[in-house]
């Protein structure tokens, strides 16, 4: 790892996007030790952070890459900083970036992406909107904005996350700028095969969080890693199952965004660069159920959300 061609690829623009990210998405909130593990994950190899307004984490992440650059452990321009719109910034989403670079202490982020398709008031920065706190989505007004982050050299490039390729079509109709990236929930459980072959036809790149299931999180679940499947295939290739989730995900084209604030589990993911996966494997996790995990129920209620159900919400691709 640490940006070598084969370890990154290649977004709209020509941007290079490391395969393996690391996420910071931790609760409850700890800024030292994310701090921390930003610093741990740059020495191991990683290049790309994950960070969002709504995970509190932009400012411990800023402290622990710009101690590495004052070191010159690595320098910007080898490092990838991806940050997100929450809801109630799509008022403004270049006076959300500009607070985010703030917050990051950074001249500019690599990537921003719109985090969910939905707009709150102004006042509603938290993660679980109350029902008065929806306003109606207009995604062409807060791709505008978006595309003036760009234009304003704030960020390298702009992006989606949870869009389903329903949204993506419709936002396709008035962008000057194509959105280079959908990050999105995606692992073995959760293949999100339309979504792939759909954004691969426009080349938008797919990104994948909780690409192991997220085990351990409030939303996530051990059944990607202790699924008796993952579990055959990571013994077949003395591998671990968090290695075998991952490379399943870089396989399918992906880059993965996974999160491990644990030194020995950080470099036993990225190890999935290194990791073979043959037919067999892929025809075994192809035939697993499908579930998916973060439904984004905190976004549907029947009142003054634009979205009355998670059927709703997804365009019924869930
Ligand atoms: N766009 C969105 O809406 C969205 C939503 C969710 C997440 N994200 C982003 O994606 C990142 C990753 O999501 P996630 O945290 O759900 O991902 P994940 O990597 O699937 O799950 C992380 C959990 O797995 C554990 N873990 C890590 N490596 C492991 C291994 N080798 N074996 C067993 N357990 C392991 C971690 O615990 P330890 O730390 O103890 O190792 C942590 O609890 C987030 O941090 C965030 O940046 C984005």
């Amino acid at each position: 790892m640490g940006g070598g061609e084969c370890d990154v690829v290649r977004l709209w623009g020509g941007i290079k996007l490391p395969l393996v990210g690391f996420g910071t998405a931790a609760f409850p909130y700890n800024g030292e030790r994310i701090e921390q593990a930003v610093g741990t994950a740059l020495e191991i190899g990683y290049r790309h952070f994950d960070t969002a307004k709504i995970y509190g984490s932009e400012t411990a992440v800023g402290r622990g890459l710009r101690k590495a650059l004052s070191e010159g452990v690595v320098n910007r321009k080898e490092i990838f900083v991806t940050s997100k719109l929450w809801g109630s910034d799509h008022h403004d989403p270049v006076g959300g970036l500009r607070q985010t670079l703030k917050n990051l202490e950074m001249e500019y982020l690599d990537m921003f992406l719109v985090h969910w398709p939905a707009k709150l008031k102004a006042r509603a920065c938290y993660p679980v909107p109350a029902e008065e706190d929806f306003e109606c989505l207009d995604m062409e007004s807060t791709w505008a904005g978006m595309e003036r982050c760009v234009e304003l050299g704030l960020c390298k490039c702009i992006g989606l996350s949870n869009f389903s390729c329903t949204k993506i079509d419709l936002l396709l109709q008035h962008a000057s700028i194509p959105p280079a990236v959908n990050q999105v929930e995606m692992h073995p459980l959760w293949r999100q095969n339309k979504l792939r072959d759909f954004c691969g036809e426009r080349k938008i790149h797919v990104s994948a969080y909780s690409p192991l299931g997220g085990p351990g999180n409030s939303w996530g679940s051990m059944a990607v890693v202790e699924h008796p499947i993952i579990k055959s295939v990571a013994l077949k290739h003395n591998a671990t199952p968090a290695q075998v989730a991952l490379r399943w995900g870089l396989d399918k084209g992906a880059s993965v965004i996974t999160k491990s604030f644990n030194p020995e589990r950080m470099k036993e993911n990225l190890g999935a660069l290194e990791l073979q996966l043959d037919e067999d494997d892929f025809a075994e996790i192809e035939r697993l159920g499908e579930y998916k995990l973060m439904r984004g129920e905190f976004l549907v209620n029947d009142t003054t959300s634009p979205y009355k159900s998670i059927q709703e919400l997804w365009d019924g691709e869930i």
